[in-house]
């Protein structure tokens, strides 16, 4: 009696335990579910639709330079970003995203590089080359309709001295697919420059929702995939890129020009109004990141790089005799 009693004990237990598992078990995916759920991705085309339909809008509040973290007079922003990018003169260099060419037009003339530039938009390539034209820019700024995460479609490979996405990356739909583009598209040395906005981390808890749900309505409203910083360190690092700085874009505050969290976009289009400004939880932080393409060269084994180039030189399976 007392041992068929200690049986169904047992038996109760395991049952309990087994319940238990399966719920902890459910309880996970459906967590990973929600983050997943927020992560909006816009195919290529849909993102091409978009702008075909605001540009004339994103003209009328932006100008020609479509960034929403920028400076009150635009032609700092863009001398910080030929500072910062380091072009110099003949360069050959790739705008990932152009928009209307205000930034490659504006680098062609005050730093003397030639620019390929890409857009998605049929709408900004006819913009853009009327503008070309009317500046005298044929053949230093060329235009191409296309999609940045094949760029080896239009371009020759190892041809370009510098990649460059201002406020374009995020749109990708496949960020691992636009950084490996982008490699194929650098010169040994070259380099990737990507400025753009990334998910913010929460300082408490209690605020992770709220940035979700707001970076789930850009995403929405703006055909956006805001991508995580850590995740894009991962992937250039995985691609075989040195990591040569990330960090927060440095305006001296007089000069910032806040259309990240006006209105001014969202009343004109009535594209995701921020209802109340002093509840709203701004969801992203802005940064840029620079990776060059190692050499891979012995005659380069020497040069500051050398540990990440040694380790991409063996990785491509080079003899210890070469190194
Ligand atoms: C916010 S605008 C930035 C435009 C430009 N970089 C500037 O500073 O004025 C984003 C740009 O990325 C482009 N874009 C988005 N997804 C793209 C894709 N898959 N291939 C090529 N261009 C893309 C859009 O067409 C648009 O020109």
């Amino acid at each position: 009696m007392t041992s068929a009693i200690s049986i169904l004990l047992i038996l109760a237990l395991a049952i309990a335990c087994f319940v238990l598992i399966i719920l902890l078990l459910r309880k996970q995916p459906s967590r990973q579910m929600s983050l997943m759920e927020s992560k909006a991705e816009h195919s290529a085309r849909e993102v091409g639709d978009f702008y075909n339909e605001q540009t004339n809008n994103f003209l009328k509040v932006y100008g020609e330079v479509i960034q929403a973290f920028r400076t009150t007079d635009v032609k700092k922003l863009l001398d910080y970003q030929i500072e910062t990018i380091g072009f110099e003169k003949g360069q050959r260099v790739l705008d990932a995203g152009c928009g209307v060419c205000g930034p490659a037009r504006y680098f062609a003339k005050n730093s003397g590089v030639h620019v390929e530039a890409i857009t998605i938009s049929e709408d900004q390539v006819e913009k853009s080359r009327k503008y070309i034209t009317e500046e005298g820019l044929e053949g230093k700024v060329n235009v191409t309709h296309g999609d940045y995460h094949q760029l080896e479609k239009y371009y020759e490979s190892d041809s370009f001295d510098v990649v460059y996405f201002l406020e374009s990356f995020g749109h990708a739909s496949n960020h691992e697919q636009v950084i490996n583009s982008a490699w194929g598209m650098l010169k040994p040395g070259g380099k990737l420059y990507i400025k753009d906005l990334f998910i913010k981390e929460a300082a408490i808890q209690s605020l992770s929702d709220d940035i979700q749900r707001e970076v789930k309505n850009i995403n929405d409203a703006y055909r956006y995939n805001i991508a995580d910083l850590y995740e894009v360190l991962k992937l250039v690092r995985k691609k075989g890129y040195i990591l040569s700085s990330v960090k927060t874009i440095d305006f001296p505050l007089e000069d910032f020009e806040n259309l990240t969290i006006s209105n001014d976009f969202q009343e004109l289009t009535g594209i995701n109004q921020i209802e109340n400004l002093e509840e709203y939880v701004f969801p992203v932080d802005f940064f840029e990141i620079t990776c060059i393409k190692p050499w891979n060269a012995l005659e380069y084994g020497n040069s500051r790089y050398f540990l990440q180039n040694l380790f991409y030189m063996q990785m491509h399976n080079r003899k210890q005799e070469e190194l």
